[in-house]
């Protein structure tokens, strides 16, 4: 689906009345919860007691409670009641080869028996995986392990202020870039700035920008007020598909008029691939878009789930700020972590890179998203409902409530924002009691065991639980 088409559909939503999920089917929804799901529910009531919340991942759906996974194979799913699921959450993308891939879980086993899964210092596999990694992206000159999506923005906005020497970060509204204290800002809706930034010092972010998406003319004048009087800008950072993995989508261009303003000011682009990354293309976002980011950010995406997954890597010029103890680098950004670049995360991403280009999963994965997109589609038109879903490749918006598409200047934005969630939990909810397990019910990627069989009866679900909508 073209730009403007995503765009006029998503303010159809916000501009019609709200649809939910009529209140007998909720009543349904809870009751299958209950019965099927008893151990998970004594699970959440035993971790609300010792764990804030009693939960720790902002990725799991949480009403009416919830689920705690036990199992994971191929594009499924099993909790500990042992309901199976088809999942499309994918720990939130990294898994586009299937959960629990046998060539990488084998190795890794052989690994931690023969060798033990770390030491604290080099392993060969850092130097055979960065080699896989430029195989495909050879803009990436240099390349450094982190242990996270967030660390590895954290040393790539070090990294562009100490090479610079500027100091201001343009951010784009509503994009996610990790949890550290600067980029916890103008976050899910554009607009908001530090209205997440609960415990977080004004100070910490007051060298950060956040830029409105698609706007050419404030990027500019952003650009010329930090020049004039606010020590430059070191980087604009961005997810190349926009913010969200493209739950604000970006207008054809927009990467490119980016590349060409970081160029005229001598400033940096960073694009954070973490999501992008061998899903949109084997070259991630820079190939989808034929446009070269300066620094490239990954993060679990690399690792195909196994953990502690992280890095930035870019031009040797720019990325030798980086390195470590060696005599006569005056400028130097530091970095550190223990478990970066262990053995068991390199050599995972070594084998998850290989086999994603092996098995054409980009493509693969790819078609499959295509299917499913046009099925939920086809079926949002047939029971006329105002939601809209589109895909990039593998990576799948389904928007029912859409929250996210609310503008700060939309009428009662907070009560709406509310209740606009609640679609969006509910009808994930509906979703699991049908066997699909997918990210807040919005947000999915395929992968290549979502074969046409599974997405047909991925499509049964959706077809049942989109009768519920009063
Ligand atoms: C685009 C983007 N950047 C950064 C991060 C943070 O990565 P991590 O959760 O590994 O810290 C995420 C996490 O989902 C992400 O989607």
């Amino acid at each position: 689906m073209e730009y403007e088409e995503i765009i006029k559909r998503l303010r159809g939503i916000i501009e019609s009345p709200i649809r939910r999920i009529a209140p007998e089917y909720i009543s349904k929804i809870e009751k299958d919860y209950d019965n099927k799901r008893k151990k998970s529910k004594a699970m959440f009531e035993e971790a609300k007691k010792v764990i804030p919340g009693g939960l720790e991942h902002n990725l799991s759906l949480r009403w009416p409670f919830p689920i705690t996974m036990d199992k994971t194979e191929g594009c499924y799913l099993w909790d500990i009641d042992n309901n199976k699921y088809i999942d499309y959450l994918m720990m939130g993308a990294p898994i586009i080869l299937g959960h629990n891939y046998p060539v990488i879980r084998d190795a890794i086993i052989e690994l931690i028996r023969e060798k033990g899964p770390a030491h604290g210092v080099t392993s060969e596999w850092e130097v055979k995986t960065i080699k896989e990694i430029q195989k495909h992206m050879p803009w990436i000159e240099k390349f450094r392990f982190h242990q996270s999506g967030t660390e590895a923005v954290m040393s790539a906005i070090r990294v562009a202020r100490t090479y610079t020497e500027k100091l201001k970060i343009i951010k784009i509204g509503g994009s996610y870039h990790g949890w550290s204290s600067e980029m916890v800002y103008g976050m899910h809706i554009p607009g908001t700035k530090s209205l997440e930034a609960h415990g977080i010092p004004k100070d910490y972010q007051k060298h950060v920008i956040e830029a409105p998406p698609n706007n050419e003319k404030k990027m500019r004048r952003i650009f010329q007020k930090a020049e004039e009087k606010g020590g430059g800008v070191a980087a604009v950072i961005v997810e190349p598909l926009g913010g969200e993995s493209g739950t604000h989508p970006v207008k054809p261009g927009w990467n490119k008029f980016l590349r060409e303003i970081c160029d005229e000011y001598n400033s940096l682009l960073i694009f954070d691939e973490v999501v992008t990354g061998f899903r949109l293309s084997m070259g991630g976002a820079a190939e989808y878009f034929g446009v070269r980011p300066d620094l490239t950010t990954f993060g679990k995406i690399i690792g195909h789930g196994y953990p502690s997954c992280g890095g930035v890597g870019g031009k040797s010029e720019i990325m030798d700020v980086l390195a470590g103890g060696i005599e006569g680098i005056k400028k130097k950004a530091y970095t550190g972590g223990t478990l970066a670049a262990n053995p068991i995360t390199a050599m995972a991403a070594y084998y998850a890179i290989k086999e994603i280009a092996r098995t054409n999963a980009v493509e693969v994965a790819g078609r499959a998203g295509d299917k499913i997109t046009k099925g939920i589609n086809e079926l949002f038109e047939k029971f006329e409902l105002p939601f809209v879903a589109w895909n990039y490749k593998s990576i799948l918006h389904i928007e029912t409530g859409a929250p996210l598409a609310l503008k700060m200047t939309d009428n009662d934005f907070l009560n709406q924002l509310n209740e606009r969630k609640k679609v969006m939990d509910e009808f994930g909810a509906a979703l699991v009691t049908q066997g699909v397990h997918i990210l807040a019910g919005s947000r999915g990627y395929t992968c290549i065991a979502h074969t046409d069989d599974v997405i047909d009866e991925t499509l049964k679900a959706y077809e049942t639980v989109l009768k519920w909508f009063s």
